[in-house]
């Protein structure tokens, strides 16, 4: 039998199981998890408890379920930094950035890929990320696609096949050449490494016709569909997610009243991108009308070096708070919960018998201080499948 380990004296505990304790967020005061085999084994109040082989106090700290980063591009070579410094002086954002990152990651190995990728899952499970999705997208070459996507899988099981994200170079003038390359080749090369595929519909990218051909093509493949959509202007991208049932529309910067409808009456996700919006100084997504239409709503990093170089959950939480208005229960919910219903997960985001043991630990009272502490370290500690401690603890 494997050992237990009993997480007791949980201060206030974020189950995301309303029918465990409080609110839609299932909050148990006072609470403890027992952990067997990388599962979760028991939940309830600390008094009642049984014995367990090891059994670690929280004295009192909150306890969540690991944040799900639902989309994040680690996958790269190369730094951006004077696009960002420019940008902060007035410059504004453009799609055409990402070749920047494609010249240098082509130009990478694959061991330099693979530590980089490396780096940021660390730096991801240290802001309290346990699950993370991974795209590809800066290599737009069927060799350069295929070998980020094999690295990716050494590191999560959310690989996205994201060819589409811009029309590279040696196409400029013929994109819908490009286009039968992502669904031809490219896709019969990628298709064995990835779970998803996405596009990057907007301006400067692909349109809602070149889209739905890619999301199509994947979807005959097995892959499952995503999609940047109305991140840099209003489109049809949120009409065209819920027409091929996609997981999740990301960005919904530019969002209508119509494409909310549509998104209410839908399975799929919105997923907001408080660090796109942070880092290229753009309006933000009103996240509080989404939540109000009906919508479900998960927040995520975009952990990108061109529009977003962020993999703190803790930040993108407060900033959804503060300028997305959302409330922090919501937002906390979104980075938990809303995640795993943008990856269609239902063994993560949440605290219950059976689920996987993936938990945060913080220095703090509650999960609202995620939001009320804004840019200081909370987390005291992740436990994950195997357990994993802090790094740099
Ligand atoms: O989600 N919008 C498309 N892709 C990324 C940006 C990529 C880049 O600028 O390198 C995003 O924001
Ligand atoms: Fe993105």
């Amino acid at each position: 039998m494997a050992a237990s380990l009993a997480l007791v004296g949980i201060g206030s505990l974020v189950t995301n199981e309303p029918s465990l304790g409080d609110g839609p967020l299932g909050i148990l005061p006072d609470a403890a998890v027992v952990i067997e085999d990388g599962r979760i084994s028991w939940v309830g109040p600390s008094g009642e408890c049984g014995d367990a082989d090891q059994r670690i106090d929280l004295e009192g700290r909150a306890m969540l379920p690991g944040f799900v980063d639902s989309h994040a591009h680690p996958v790269f070579a190369g730094d951006r930094a004077a696009e960002f410094a420019a940008r902060m002086g007035g410059q504004p954002y453009a799609a055409g950035g990402i070749r920047t990152t494609v010249a240098a990651t082509r130009a990478a190995s694959d061991d330099d890929l693979r530590a980089g990728l490396r780096r940021l899952a660390a730096e991801f499970r240290a802001s309290g990320i346990t699950t993370f999705e991974a795209k590809s997208g800066y290599g737009l070459t069927t060799a350069d696609e295929s070998r980020a996507l094999r690295i990716a899988a050494e590191s999560t099981a959310e690989t996205t096949y994201l060819g589409a994200h811009v029309v590279p170079q040696e196409f400029a003038g013929r994109p819908d050449d490009y286009v039968d390359l992502v669904i031809g080749d490219m896709l019969d090369a990628c298709a064995p490494h990835a779970r998803w595929i996405d596009v990057f519909c907007d301006r400067g990218a692909f349109d809602a016709d070149q889209a739905r051909a890619i999301l199509t093509a994947g979807i005959a493949r097995g892959l499952l569909p995503r999609i940047h959509a109305n991140q840099l202007q209003h489109g049809d991208g949120i009409r065209l997610a819920v027409e091929v049932g996609a997981a999740s529309a990301d960005h919904c910067t530019h969002a209508s009243d119509d494409d909310l409808a549509l998104l209410a009456g839908s399975d799929t996700v919105a997923t907001l991108l408080p660090g796109a919006e942070f880092s290229t100084r753009s309006p933000y997504p009103d996240g509080r009308r989404m939540v109000d239409a009906g919508v479900t709503v998960a927040v995520a990093t975009d952990c990108n070096p061109g529009s977003s170089f962020t993999t703190s959950m803790p930040f993108c939480i407060a900033v959804a708070v503060r300028d997305m208005h959302l409330t922090p229960d919501e937002a906390v919910w979104s980075a938990t919960a809303g995640g795993a219903r943008a990856l269609r997960r239902d063994d993560v985001g949440h605290v219950r018998v059976g689920a996987r043991a993936d938990l945060v630990s913080l220095n703090a009272p509650s999960h609202v201080h995620l939001a009320y502490r804004p840019g200081v370290d909370l987390v005291d500690r992740v436990w994950a499948s195997p357990p994993t401690p802090k790094v740099g603890s």
